[in-house]
C-alpha cells in the first residue's frame, strides 16, 4: 500500500491525500486521475469509481499532467478538509488554463455538501457527483464533453454499489477494504457524515462474503470491513419494508446483523484476517464480542471512538452513550478478549462550552482505558450540524489547540507504555510488504493492529510469521522472526 495511506484500519480521517501511484494501461483512449481525501470509505469509493469509469473507457494514470479527467474524492468532515481541497482546487485550475480540454470533478463528501456551489464559486470545478451518485459519473462527463457543467448529488436509500467489482487501488496485494454499508443514522451533533452521505443502509451479505473469497483466491490476506457504524449493519431480504412486516412475514430468519456478518466472513479461510472499522459505543453488542473470541482470525482490535469523557459532552454531542456506559463497553471488551485485543479511539477537544474540568474527564478516562491508539482532533464547527444550529463554538482556537496538545501528550505516553509491554512478547504477522524506513526490513501488524518490523530474510509480503519483539517507538514494534507459516 501506498505510504500516504494510513497504517491505521480505523476510520481515518486525516486530511491528506491519498494519491494513486499506479498506471492501468488497457488501451483505453482516455485517461483519469483520482485523488481521495477522508476516510477509508472514501478510499474504498474511489475504487469504485475508477471501475466504473474504466469500463467507460478510461485508463488511470498517476500523474495529472496526463490526465483528461481529474477526480478529487473529497472529505467535509473539518474546515482543515476542505481548505486543503479548495487550494489543491486552485492548482489544477493553474494546470486548466494551459489544457482547456481537463475536466476536474469534485466527487465525495464536499461535492454533497455544497452541492452546486461549487460550480458557481470555484470557476475551476466542470463536474459534481455526490457519494450515491456514482453510478451516473459517465453521463455525466459526457455532459461536460457536450460543454456543460455536470451535477448529481441526489442521494439515495438503497445504493450500495453491491454489483461492482473494486479496482484495487494502490494496493499491496495483501489487505484490502470492503465496504459493508453507506450512510449513518446518528446524529452527532458535530458531525456532517449524516448529510453528506445520507441514510444508512446495509450491503447484500452475499457479495460481501463473495468479494471476501475473491480476494483471498488472488492472494489476498486481510479484509477490513468498513462502514460509519458497523454494529448496525443490518440486512434483510426485504430491506424495502417496514422491520414489523418482515417479522410477520417470517423473513426475520434470513435478516444478518453485524456478529452474523463477520462469522460468515471469517468463515472464508481461517487464513483471511478480518478486521472491521468503525464500531459505536452504543451499538457493540457483546454478540459481537463472542464472535471475534470464535475465530482466531478475526483480529482482536477495535476502534470505539469515545469522542469526550465527560457524560454532559456527550450528551451534547448526541452520543447516546454516558461515561459509565462506555467504560461497562471497554469492561466487556476486556473480560470476553482480554488485554490483548487492542483498543483505539477518536477524541474532539474543545466542543462547545467544554469546561476545563469536563476536559480533564476525557483526560481520566484515558488514564482509565489506556488506549493502544486514537485519532485526536480540534472541534471545527461545520454548518447545518445540529451543533451549529443550536450551540455556540465559545472555546477558543487557543483553548481548543492547548487542550489537544494534552490529549495528544498523553495518548503519545499510553501508545509507547502499551508498546514497551510488548517487548519480550511473540506475534503472529501478517507480511504486508517492505519496511518504510528501511528496504532490508519488512512490516506487517499483528492482530491488535500493531505495526511490527523486522528484518527482511527471505519472508514475503502476504505469508505470516511469529515475531519476538526486541524493541519499539511510540508508533512501531521492532523484532525478528522466530517462526514462519
Ligand atoms: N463514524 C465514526 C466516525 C466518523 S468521523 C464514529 O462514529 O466514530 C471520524 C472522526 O472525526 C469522529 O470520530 C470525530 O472524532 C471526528 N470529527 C467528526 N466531526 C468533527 C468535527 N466537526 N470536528 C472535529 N472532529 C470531528
Ligand atoms: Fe458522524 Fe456520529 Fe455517524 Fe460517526 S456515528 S459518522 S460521528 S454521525
Ligand atoms: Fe469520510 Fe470525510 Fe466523508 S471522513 S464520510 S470522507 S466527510
Amino acid at each position: 500500500m501506498n505510504s500516504k495511506v494510513s497504517s491505521h484500519y480505523a476510520a481515518s480521517t486525516a486530511c491528506n491525500a491519498v494519491r494513486v501511484t499506479q498506471e492501468i494501461v488497457t488501451g483505453n483512449k482516455r485517461k483519469l486521475y483520482v485523488e481521495s481525501y477522508g476516510c477509508q470509505m472514501n478510499f474504498a469509493d474511489s475504487e469504485i469509481v475508477t471501475a466504473i469509469m474504466q469500463k467507460q473507457g478510461f485508463d488511470l494514470t498517476a500523474s495529472h499532467d496526463q490526465a483528461d479527467v481529474i477526480f478529487l474524492n473529497t472529505c467535509a468532515i473539518r474546515d482543515k478538509a476542505e481548505q486543503t481541497i479548495r487550494r489543491r482546487l486552485a492548482q489544477f485550475n493553474q494546470i486548466k488554463n494551459k489544457k482547456p480540454g481537463l475536466i476536474i470533478g469534485v466527487l465525495g463528501c464536499m461535492a454533497e455538501r455544497l452541492k452546486t456551489k461549487l460550480l458557481e464559486e470555484e470557476k475551476v470545478v466542470d463536474l459534481v457527483a455526490g457519494p450515491d451518485a456514482y453510478r451516473d459519473l459517465p453521463q455525466l462527463v459526457q455532459k461536460v464533453d457536450g460543454g456543460h457543467k455536470a451535477v448529481n448529488t441526489l442521494l439515495s436509500r438503497e445504493e450500495t454499489y453491491a454489483d461492482i467489482n473494486p479496482v484495487r487501488l494502490n494496493s499491496n496485494g495483501v489487505t484490502a477494504f470492503i465496504s459493508i454499508m453507506r450512510g449513518c443514522n446518528n446524529m452527532c451533533s458535530f458531525c456532517v457524515v449524516p448529510f453528506t452521505r445520507g441514510r444508512e443502509r446495509s450491503r447484500n451479505p452475499q457479495s460481501i462474503v463473495q468479494e471476501a473469497q475473491t480476494l483471498f483466491q488472488q492472494g489476498y490476506r486481510e479484509v477490513t470491513l468498513l462502514g460509519q457504524n458497523v454494529d448496525s449493519y443490518q440486512w434483510s431480504p426485504h430491506t424495502a419494508h417496514t422491520e414489523k412486516e418482515v417479522i410477520r412475514k417470517g423473513a426475520a430468519a434470513e435478516m444478518v446483523n453485524f456478529a452474523q456478518l463477520l462469522a460468515q466472513v471469517a468463515q472464508v479461510h481461517p487464513d483471511l484476517r478480518v478486521r472491521f472499522s468503525t464500531s459505536h459505543p452504543k451499538d457493540m453488542t457483546d454478540d459481537v464480542l463472542y464472535t471475534m473470541k470464535a475465530y482466531d482470525n478475526i483480529c482482536k482490535y477495535i476502534h470505539l471512538p469515545v469522542q469526550s469523557g465527560n457524560t454532559r459532552i456527550l450528551q451534547l454531542m448526541n452520543r447516546t452513550y454516558d461515561r459509565d456506559w462506555y467504560l461497562r463497553r471497554i469492561e466487556a471488551i476486556r473480560s470476553i478478549l482480554g488485554e490483548a485485543c487492542g483498543v483505539s479511539s477518536d477524541m474532539i477537544a474543545g466542543f462547545c462550552s467544554e469546561t476545563e474540568t469536563e476536559h480533564q474527564d476525557t483526560l481520566s478516562l484515558m488514564e482509565a482505558v489506556q488506549y493502544d491508539f486514537a485519532y485526536m482532533f480540534y472541534y471545527s464547527e461545520r454548518p447545518g450540524t445540529l451543533a451549529a444550529r443550536k450551540y455556540k463554538d465559545d472555546v477558543s482556537l487557543a483553548v481548543k489547540k492547548r487542550r489537544l496538545a494534552e490529549i495528544i501528550a498523553k495518548q503519545r505516553a499510553h501508545s509507547l507504555a502499551q508498546h514497551q509491554k510488548a517487548i519480550g512478547q511473540e506475534y503472529q504477522v501478517l507480511i504486508e510488504g517492505p519496511s518504510k524506513r528501511s528496504k532490508e526490513y519488512l512490516q506487517g501488524r499483528n492482530s491488535a493492529n500493531k505495526v511490527v518490523i523486522f528484518p527482511e530474510g527471505t519472508y514475503q509480503k502476504g505469508q505470516y510469521v511469529t515475531v519476538r519483539i526486541k524493541d519499539c517507538t511510540a508508533a512501531t514494534l521492532l523484532g525478528e522472526v522466530v517462526a514462519a507459516a
